[in-house]
């Protein structure tokens, strides 16, 4: 089997957004208790962090942590969680009925931000809340002193505001799951509303509208209609969510859903750009991925575990090799569309369908942890439009899906071309790819993931990407073998 990829540095995407190398921490399960916060574990720090678990998150290098949900978010009120620890209230956290008791809340997530190396995507509860706990907040975290809240915040310990600029008007409105789930019309009217009074307490905000929580809701495309109507102009990106699965056991099918993701997003960019030609506007809206995944295999664990826990083991997904390879795919397809997703969250980070797992005695990393660290460590600078040829199979629900999914980043500050490119098919694939005008002098590093059985999970530790010593480099060409199934990097040095 043949596989080409042309790259030409002059035919570019985009430059890739920090921000799209960006997570979820919600307060559902054990990703904040016994995951991230945990004070009584000998590898916590003074303040109950998780060290093992800070590390881990400084190698996958995130960027914006949004937080405190998801659906989470919908039923809670962010003063429960300001304030001295033994004062706060233990409440029922209605979204995953579990118990929340408070411990960790607005500074200790502040807090550990900085000792992360990340930034913070704060939601808004737009369910069983609204307008003027959204302003409180945001005077809480945003305002420098001198009025109540932000007083308040001082008092509390934190004398610099927060600044925090990124915020999420709601999480998933159009779904009946959510506490205080809304039509279009209402949710529009209240996150019109809501945007417009938080940019009075600080208009220097970034906001986020909530979007269509999967492709299949009824009301997909007409909800983003209808919201972007009332709120075009108050936002700077429309939010969207996708999770994958393989119920169906059916590798290829899997693999090719790729292609439902591609053309998801495709259709979201259309819808607003089509808002965007209807009002006159000038302004372009981009999107925020801020949810995307595999996520299915703990669907049972969830549906027997007893309700009213303190962080119960839910959604807690072990990936195995053929997810790994699924969120290869994800990642390349999210750089083919850098242009318009500007923030995309891999949901969630620890424990909760979670590259990164703790127990006790440490972590483990998941299989999905591996594409996703080197992808977010080298995916950075200008995407570069792929031009790939591959022969292609049908699948259960997809036709001509290619077996070659690549694609290229270059990097002017290190002056370097990175590859990805992923072999989905089962026989080996002879692979070259030519960077036209584009003088190559070295290969940094190849390197390969591949050769585990696709229901291999990796709880022992053994995973890890190798060294891919069959790589020759001559005159702008590379060529190699990319194993059956298989993600592969190559990072090569050019010329200024
Ligand atoms: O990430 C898990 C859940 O998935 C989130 O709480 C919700 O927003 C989505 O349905």
């Amino acid at each position: 089997m043949q596989g080409k990829l042309t790259i030409d540095p002059s035919n570019q995407i985009a430059k890739v957004d920090d921000r799209l190398y960006s997570s979820l921490i919600e307060h559902l399960g054990r990703a904040v208790y016994d995951g991230l916060y945990d004070p009584d574990n000998a590898k916590s720090d003074e303040n109950g962090f998780r060290q093992d678990v800070v590390k881990a998150i400084k190698d996958l290098n995130i960027d914006l942590v949004r937080y405190p949900g998801g659906n989470f978010v919908s039923g809670f009120n962010w003063e429960d969680s300001i304030g001295p620890k033994d004062q706060r209230p233990t409440r029922l956290d209605l979204a995953w009925r579990s118990i929340e008791t408070n411990q960790f809340g607005l500074h200790e997530f502040m807090k550990w931000t900085q000792q992360t190396g990340t930034r913070p995507d704060m939601a808004v509860n737009l369910g069983s809340r609204g307008i003027d706990a959204a302003r409180n907040l945001i005077e809480y975290c945003n305002f420098p002193g001198g009025t109540y809240w932000s007083d308040l915040r001082k008092k509390n310990g934190a004398e610099q505001p927060f600044n925090i600029k990124t915020w999420c008007l709601g999480n998933e409105m159009d779904g009946d799951w959510q506490i205080g789930h809304k039509t279009a019309e209402e949710y529009g009217r209240l996150a019109h509303e809501t945007a417009k009074v938080m940019r009075l307490v600080d208009p220097d905000i970034d906001l986020v509208v909530s979007g269509s929580s999967t492709r299949e809701m009824a009301t997909f495309g007409s909800w983003e209609e209808t919201v972007l109507d009332h709120t075009y102009d108050d936002v700077d990106y429309l939010s969207l969510h996708r999770y994958y699965d393989n119920e169906e056991n059916d590798l290829h099918n899997f693999l090719a859903k790729s292609i439902d993701f591609d053309e998801f997003i495709s259709g979201i960019v259309a819808v607003c750009d089509a808002v965007k030609a209807r009002k006159h506007s000038d302004k372009t809206l981009n999107l925020a991925l801020d949810e995307w995944n595999v996520w299915y295999h703990s669907h049972k664990q969830d549906d027997e575990t007893a309700p009213w826990q303190n962080a119960p083991h839910l959604l807690e997904d072990h990936y195995n090799f053929e997810d790994a390879l699924m969120v290869g795919t994800m990642l390349i397809t999210l750089l083919k569309h850098s242009d318009r997703v500007k923030i995309a969250c891999l949901a969630q980070l620890v424990n909760v369908i979670a590259p990164i797992m703790t127990d006790d005695q440490g972590i483990w990393l998941q299989s999905i942890f591996f594409p996703f660290m080197q992808v977010s460590k080298y995916g950075r600078g200008i995407a570069l439009q792929p031009k790939q040829e591959s022969a292609t199979y049908d699948s259960k629900d997809f036709k001509d899906v290619p077996y070659l999914d690549s694609m290229a980043v270059y990097n002017p500050d290190t002056h370097e071309v990175v590859i990805f490119a992923e072999n989905k098919g089962e026989e080996a694939m002879d692979f070259t790819t030519t960077l036209t005008s584009l003088t190559t002098t070295d290969l940094i590093e190849a390197t390969q993931f591949y050769g585990y059985d696709i229901k291999q999970t990796n709880e022992d530790q053994r995973m890890q990407i190798q060294p891919n010593d069959h790589v020759s480099l001559d005159q702008g060409t590379l060529t190699t073998t990319l194993e059956p199934l298989s993600w592969n990097m190559f990072r090569i040095k050019v010329a200024d």
